[in-house]
């Protein structure tokens, strides 16, 4: 008899304090500055066991592990990234360990490096980034989001900022011919016209790159996606009635457009309903049932029986995001509803947004210039 299909997922603390409070309260308590120094020093932690997924497709069952890499996102960007490795490496034997038969890499796990190359070639058991679902899942929430709030996507202008990244610059390739015009934000330029150049090949879509936050006033719609530590988008630098999907983490946009933006729809981007009766063992900070869309890639591929290093790497196909999108949504995967600043949105809210985004009023935000804006512009 084939034994049970089973995985496991890594995850780390994104918040320093509160992440680290949900498993170690003491710990939590501990100044910012000390928990990213001890994170060093840890070793990576058994979290929970995770029960009940179960396909809607054949009804097989599914089970797996959530374990900590310590390492928080700043101990990730500015370590040098062979210690990073190490620290996941040894997180990922803790899978195999356990009897995983597919490892899944979280957040910042995914980002550091060569994502994931390095890491599955140092380990007995497939790993995969999750970012090929992520993708499917952003350009579904945003399309779903902007079908609420009555935006057109065919007449929209859509900015992805961090569209020179690994989720990014699919992103921006799924939405080519699917909208008006889309803006192209990030830091390097050279890394911008390939991906222009790589998207023009798929649709010829009126485009434009920049490294300038202030283009976002012309979006409708922006996928933002950075691996920046620090927020990037603040409340001056949208415009009016726009709706923001923030996929990263942690968050790129300010906690200042939620208070000072009552037209602006922020959600977070790749929230993702589980199918099954499942527990996660573990308070991870979502809704019951609800998984970030890279867990779900690597329990799909579970469910799948596809126990291959599905998305690795910084180069991803789109084909690849449209192939784990159909066995996702054939195993009974979906988005989760929409969740803006760590809470649900209420179809009140939405409302509330809508009439602010059409009424005439000013609106007022205090300019507060994030110390992670991109430098450089190259005129539109
Ligand atoms: N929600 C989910 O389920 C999920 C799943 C996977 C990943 N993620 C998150 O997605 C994010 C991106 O992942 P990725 O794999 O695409 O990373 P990546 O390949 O490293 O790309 C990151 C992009 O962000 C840009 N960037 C970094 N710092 C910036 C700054 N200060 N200002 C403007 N742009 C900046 C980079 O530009 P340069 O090239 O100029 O540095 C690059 O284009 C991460 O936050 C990750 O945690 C979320």
């Amino acid at each position: 008899m084939m034994s049970e299909d089973s995985f496991a997922f890594i995850i780390h603390p994104i918040d320093p304090q509160r992440d680290v409070s949900r498993k170690f309260p003491t710990l939590g308590k501990l100044p910012v500055w000390l928990i990213d120094f001890l994170s060093l020093f840890f070793p990576p932690v058994y979290i929970s066991e995770i029960r009940g997924i179960q396909s809607q497709a054949n009804g097989r069952f599914l089970h797996g592990w959530f374990i900590a890499c310590p390492l928080t996102p700043k101990r990730m960007m500015t370590l040098p990234a062979n210690i990073v490795y190490r620290k996941i490496i040894q997180s990922g034997r803790l899978a195999e360990r356990l009897g995983a038969k597919i490892l899944g890499l979280g957040a910042f796990t995914s980002v550091v490096g060569d994502a994931g190359i390095t890491i599955a070639r140092n380990l007995d058991l497939p790993v995969t980034t999750g970012d090929s679902y992520t993708i499917a899942v952003a350009v579904e929430a945003i399309e779903e989001a902007a079908r609420l709030l009555n935006i057109s996507l065919a007449t929209a202008t859509v900015a992805v900022v961090g569209a020179s990244g690994t989720i990014g610059s699919v992103c921006t390739q799924l939405l080519a011919g699917r909208v008006a015009k889309l803006i192209l934000i990030g830091r390097r330029q050279d890394k911008l016209e390939e991906v222009a150049t790589k998207t023009k090949a798929i649709h010829d879509t009126d485009m434009a790159i920049t490294a300038e936050m202030n283009q976002l006033t012309q979006a409708n719609l922006v996928i933002t996606v950075t691996s920046a530590i620090d927020t990037v988008i603040e409340p001056q630098h949208l415009r009016r009635g726009a709706i923001v999907c923030d996929v990263a983490r942690p968050r790129d946009i300010s906690l200042q457009v939620a208070q000072q933006r009552p037209d602006v729809l922020v959600i977070e981007g790749g929230m993702v309903a589980v199918p099954g009766e499942v527990d996660f063992g573990f308070n991870f900070g979502f809704p019951p049932g609800m998984a970030y869309a890279c867990m779900a890639e690597t329990m799909a591929l579970a469910l799948e029986q596809r126990y291959e290093c599905f998305t690795l790497g910084k180069d991803i196909a789109l084909s690849q995001v449209l192939t784990i999108d159909k066995i996702a949504t054939k195993h009974g995967f979906q988005l989760g509803g929409f969740r803006s600043f760590e809470r649900a949105i209420t179809d009140t809210e939405i409302a509330q947004i809508k009439a602010h985004s059409q009424s005439s009023e000013t609106i007022h935000h205090q300019a507060k210039v994030s110390s992670q804006q991109p430098v450089g512009s190259v005129p539109l």
